[in-house]
């Protein structure tokens, strides 16, 4: 893989999600294995290492689940990266957990991707816990569509488990193409695939020995499928901060995806809502230096002037020109997917907005409104309930960069969270900006 021929072909982020063990990171593992991402000696000694404490079967999922907390409870709990090329695309693939304790940090891979990957197991129980109603698949799918993921494709994974039967991923297909449909998926445009990440089926080919019913492309084939998706190159710079490092002999080197405008080196730079200013040095895709970065680019820059300390994940890099909005209070248009009772004012969940979580508070109820026209249906209702929509002010409680979905739907999306459920998902459609100091 030369860095000359990535730097060329589009790039693309994707994001696999999906319930807890459907077989997301043993999947991806076994891929990178057999396009050659990862080689042979690593999986053997993945195989050797896992052995010890009984984990054989995630050798492959060692690949990406690289915390030692990770390997020891077999689970994903932070994001997983890693690279890989296509005949068409350059992927950063991003791994997230499927365990509902850490759904806050899927949410921050989903809402970086362009496109995602759903897991669902076919094995028998395991496809029928996803969906329930407090399943991750059911969830994950919602989350997906509501931080932008426009573009799905679903592998229906541990075919082995069920002999490969038709009929089997013929029922899973079915709900899954209902529950997507359901939270706004065009599901003409949707490839199902089904797979054994374990026996190493469908995955760089189709292996009509194992799936002779099926008629479709292998795993590797349907990802150079996606459609690239618009580059808002005019808009003001957006760079949501996922993580800070300090490097020794450069400095401190925040990462994050370009969502709108362009970076270049020896730009002035602004986060918010931090409000500090620093000189960009320069700026990284996957250790390849760039001269400037463009939407959809994963980048790492590197910042003259800013201390590790001063920034921190949910930050927005900007010009100062135009910088990023910091939310005294917002008014967002959600839907309630959930919620056991009632919501009234003074409620406060927290707000998962691109890669920001903080406390927010429901200030006020102004409408409930008709789901399907978005006509009003009462005005200042006492209560919302689970599958209304509504119009609400809302009053983070902490410092936080909220845009309008009009203007920068990579950052006027939002998820409600409390108690490790999803409570509504919503667009920003107005905000009153805080006086900011510095
Ligand atoms: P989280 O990240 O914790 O949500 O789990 P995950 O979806 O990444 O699942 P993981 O890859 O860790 O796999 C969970 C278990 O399922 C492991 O024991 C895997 O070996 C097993 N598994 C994954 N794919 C397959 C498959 O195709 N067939 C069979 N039989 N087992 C599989
Ligand atoms: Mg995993």
């Amino acid at each position: 893989m030369s860095s000359a021929s990535a730097a060329r072909k589009p790039h693309l982020n994707l994001v696999v999600i999906g319930h807890i063990d459907h077989g997301k990171s043993t999947l991806m593992g076994r891929f990178l294995y057999e396009i050659g991402a990862v080689d042979e000696r690593a999986i053997k000694e993945y195989e050797e290492e896992a052995k010890k404490i009984g984990k054989e079967s995630f050798k492959y999922a060692w690949v990406l689940d690289r915390l030692k907390e990770e390997r020891e409870r077999g689970i994903t709990i932070d994001l997983g990266f890693y690279k890989f090329e296509t005949q068409k695309y350059f992927f950063t693939l991003i791994d997230a957990p499927g365990h509902r304790d850490f759904v806050k940090n899927m949410v921050t891979g989903a809402s970086q991707a362009d496109c995602a990957l759903l897991v669902v197991s076919a094995k028998e129980g395991e496809y029928e816990a996803g969906m329930s109603p407090g399943g991750q698949t059911r969830e994950h799918a919602f989350l997906a569509k509501t931080m932008g993921v426009d573009q799905i494709m679903v592998a229906i994974n541990k075919m082995d488990t069920v002999n490969y039967s038709q009929q089997r991923y013929e029922e899973v297909k079915n709900g899954v193409a209902r529950l997507l449909r359901m939270v706004g998926y065009n599901v003409n445009k949707v490839q199902f695939i089904p797979t054994s990440a374990w026996e190493g089926v469908n995955i760089t080919k189709v292996n009509k020995d194992k799936t002779p019913w099926y008629n479709g492309p292998s795993l590797l084939e349907a990802f150079d499928m996606f459609e690239e998706p618009p580059r808002p190159i005019d808009k003001p710079l957006r760079i949501p901060i996922q993580d800070v490092y300090s490097i020794k002999g450069v400095g401190t080197v925040p990462v994050g995806r370009v969502e709108t405008g362009v970076l270049k080196v020896n730009d002035v730079v602004v986060f918010m809502p931090p409000n500090v200013k620093g000189e960009v040095k320069s700026i990284e895709t996957h250790h390849t230096r760039i001269e400037q970065a463009i939407p959809g680019d994963n980048i790492g820059f590197n910042v003259k002037g800013v201390e590790k300390s001063q920034l921190r994940r949910g930050d927005v890099a900007g010009h100062p020109t135009n910088p990023p909005t910091v939310a005294e209070e917002f008014v967002g248009r959600i839907f309630v997917l959930y919620h056991p009772t009632a919501i009234a004012a003074g409620y406060t969940p927290v707000l998962h907005v691109h890669t920001a979580t903080v406390p927010v508070k429901f200030v006020a109820i102004e409408k409930k409104i008709d789901p399907r026209t978005g006509a009003a249906v009462e005005e200042n209702p006492p209560f919302i309930k689970q599958g209304d929509a509504a119009i609400v002010r809302f009053k983070p409680l902490k410092p936080v960069v909220i845009e309008k979905y009009s203007e920068l739907p990579q950052l006027g999306r939002f998820a409600i969270r409390d108690s490790g459920r999803t409570i509504a998902a919503g667009v920003v459609i107005d905000v009153v900006p805080a006086k900011v100091q510095g």
